[in-house]
């Protein structure tokens, strides 16, 4: 599996060239990346970005990392770790010029309301330092609660300007869970921050 990307060392934070060699290439990072629909879509569409995802099961991870190898992308790897834990110590400090979280896991309970990574001030201040100055998050979630506590956080966040994001901006492929949301009918939010 040649895009699976192990790090050197998992207790210090990566350089930009450890993940791809040219770092005047735009670097964007999916969080958990499931079959890796969106991640693939991506990396074909624009051969002249960079795409590193993260995704915590080993089978969609060989899977994602499968499609890369087939399709012959040099531009996409993917790491086996925690999002939470990789955007907060692990992603080199201003180097992602778009973070994209698709369908997160909901944790609907109350009481695992704090397992939502846009509760945590840890993910919310690893954001801020892993993002490039007017760099990006990207967030859809069929979740009306989760929406709702996303747009909570980040609008407490001077540091985070809400961008319009019309269906039509730019090329933006469906994810796999998304279209399973959207065949039952379920609606999609959607929202987009720039670090100012
Ligand atoms: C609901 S699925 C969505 C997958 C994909 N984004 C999509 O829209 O089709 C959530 C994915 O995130 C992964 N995931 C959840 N929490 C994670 C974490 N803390 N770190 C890494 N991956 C995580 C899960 O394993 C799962 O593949």
């Amino acid at each position: 599996m040649s895009a699976l990307f192990i790090p050197p060392d998992y207790f210090r934070e990566l350089c930009r060239e450890e993940i791809f060699p040219d770092a005047t290439r735009p670097l964007e990072v999916e969080l958990g990346c499931g079959d890796g629909s969106f991640f693939l879509g991506m990396a074909q569409q624009h051969p002249e970005r960079d795409f590193f995802a993260m995704e915590r099961m080993l089978g969609r991870v060989s899977k994602t990392c499968r499609k890369v190898d087939r399709a012959g992308l040099t531009n996409a790897k993917v790491l086996r770790l925690e999002s939470g834990y990789t955007v907060g110590w692990l992603l080199p400090s201003a180097s992602v010029s778009r973070l994209h979280l698709l369908c997160p896991d909901p944790w609907p309970k109350t009481k695992h309301e704090a397992r939502r990574l846009v509760n945590q001030e840890e993910f919310l201040i690893g954001l801020m330092r892993v993002l490039v100055p007017g760099g990006e998050f990207l967030l859809k979630t069929d979740d009306r609660v989760y929406f709702e506590d996303a747009l909570v956080s980040f609008g407490k966040r001077a540091e985070f300007e809400r961008l319009e994001w019309p269906s039509d901006a730019f090329f933006y492929p469906t994810t796999d869970f998304e279209s399973h949301w959207l065949a039952m009918g379920r609606e999609m939010h959607r929202a987009r921050w720039r670090l100012r």
